[in-house]
């Protein structure tokens, strides 16, 4: 029997996932169309993709669109509970080695990571696509030989993009990086609009509570905390906003959100979200404190910004799959969301595929310029050109039946910017 170069939760899912994919490239302009655009020259030919990121249905087409281009890929999911197992199932019936299933254990997912930097007669990586900083991580500290091979990384998220400054800071960023992150039509839209539709759907789909009425707390006021705090007020819940930053607090304020410190809010507040990036948010006092029945969740990247080792104690009663009871010992009960770990992936099928469109293609677009434009960069982090984050934007304008202004020359040198744009400097804030 030939050696099978996957392992997936069940192949037989592979049909299932084909048909959502299908659905999600009607949704995924952005990338559907680089596929149009730059797969005659196959630009990402003899590029070597090692990808760590939530093996979805969305991540699914970003892999075809890089094969598209000529890359390979071998992929593994980014987090234990984040794969969707049909999406996984589809690319690797359509040959993909994938290494992803939604319920690894923590050995599993350091397992699929390094499934994914050595393949079959040799195979390693020229490119790294991550998210998070796993899958750089292990390739800095198990494979430091394979650095000097590599055009590069990208990095999708801001606690990965955060690892990555401080590795430049030290001096110990092995190889040009991409902050795809901060490209603004990732942060600002995925992590803003993404949460905004994601987070409420995986509570609902956790706990079917009713959101209305309730008093929920969301710990950070960023993009996530933005777009998590609105989704909760849309339903009609009361919230309330954590912050240490003055500036989010201030905005926080100026949105009419109720800014509070835990302390306030434990005794009193229903549902409870971490969107910090930061550890230890929610401790174990806390939520001794909180009262029967309070939801429990995070939807940063880490699941440090709970503290759930200080709840292993207690008394554990799966109500289903990534949504247990914690019971304490006066008989108090709070739910625990994906143990920790990201809610909208763990509980939910994250972020909508159009949003996903805008931060996938700044992926490829990295990934482009890091194996074709390498000479170019240090071993440091580095953002793309503004005239490609509006392109992003324009390639989705269309989907949603937005028509674009043109300025006239007259118009353009009255603001001193070119009529095809750029049209901000780098400090606008958007
Ligand atoms: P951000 O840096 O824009 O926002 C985080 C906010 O938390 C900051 O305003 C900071 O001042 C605040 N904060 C830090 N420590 C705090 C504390 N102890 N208490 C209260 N507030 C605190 O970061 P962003 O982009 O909002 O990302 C947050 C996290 O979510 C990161 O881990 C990121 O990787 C992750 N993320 C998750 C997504 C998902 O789909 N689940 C999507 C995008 C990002």
């Amino acid at each position: 029997m030939s050696h099978q170069d996957y392992k997936v939760a069940d192949i037989s899912l592979a049909d299932w996932g084909r048909k959502e994919m299908k659905i999600a490239e009607s949704e995924m302009p952005g990338l559907m169309e680089t596929r149009r655009e730059f797969a005659p020259q196959q630009p990402l030919k003899g590029a070597r993709i090692a990808g760590c990121l939530h093996m979805t249905i969305q991540t699914a087409v970003l892999i075809e669109t890089l094969q598209e281009l000529g890359a390979e890929v071998r992929w593994s999911s980014c987090n234990i509970f984040s794969t969707q197992d049909q999406a996984a199932a589809a690319v690797a019936a359509n040959g993909t080695p994938v290494f992803a299933w939604k319920g690894e254990t923590e050995e599993e997912y350091w397992w699929c990571i390094d499934q994914t930097i050595n393949g079959p007669d040799g195979w390693q990586p020229n490119l790294l696509l991550d998210d998070g900083g796993d899958l750089t991580a292990v390739v800095h500290e198990k494979y430091p030989e394979l650095l000097p091979k590599l055009y590069g990384l990208s990095e999708e998220t801001t606690t990965g993009v955060n690892r990555l400054y401080h590795m430049a800071k030290k001096g110990t960023l092995g190889a040009p990086s991409f902050n795809v992150n901060d490209s603004v039509t990732k942060s600002k839209f995925d992590n803003l609009y993404g949460c905004r539709e994601s987070l409420v759907d995986s509570i609902k789909r956790a706990t079917d509570v009713m959101i209305a009425g309730k008093t929920a707390v969301v710990c950070g006021f960023g993009d996530v905390g933005k777009g998590s705090a609105q989704s909760l007020r849309g339903l009609g819940a009361q919230v309330w906003v954590t912050e240490i930053d003055p500036i989010c607090a201030l905005q926080a304020a100026m949105e009419g959100y109720k800014v509070v410190t835990m302390e306030d809010a434990v005794e009193v507040a229903d549902i409870f979200v971490t969107a910090t990036g930061n550890y230890n948010v929610i401790t174990h006092e806390h939520m001794k404190a909180m009262k029967d029945e309070a939801i429990v969740c995070n939807i940063g990247h880490f699941d440090n910004e709970i503290d759930v080792d200080s709840l292993r104690q207690y008394k554990w009663d799966q109500i289903k799959p990534q949504v247990d009871h914690v019971e304490f010992p006066d008989g108090k009960k709070i739910t625990l969301l994906a143990e920790g770990r990201l809610v909208n992936l763990g509980c939910g099928t994250g972020h909508p595929s159009y949003v996903m469109s805008n931060s996938f293609t700044n992926q490829v677009m990295a990934q482009m310029e890091l194996f074709n434009n390498w000479g170019k960069y240090e071993r440091d982090v580095y953002i793309l050109p503004k005239h490609l984050d509006e392109k992003v934007a324009s390639l989705h304008l269309g989907r949603v039946g937005a028509k674009l202004t043109r300025m006239d020359q007259e118009q353009a040198e009255y603001l001193g910017v070119p009529v095809d744009g750029p049209y901000k400097s780098e400090w606008y804030r958007y």
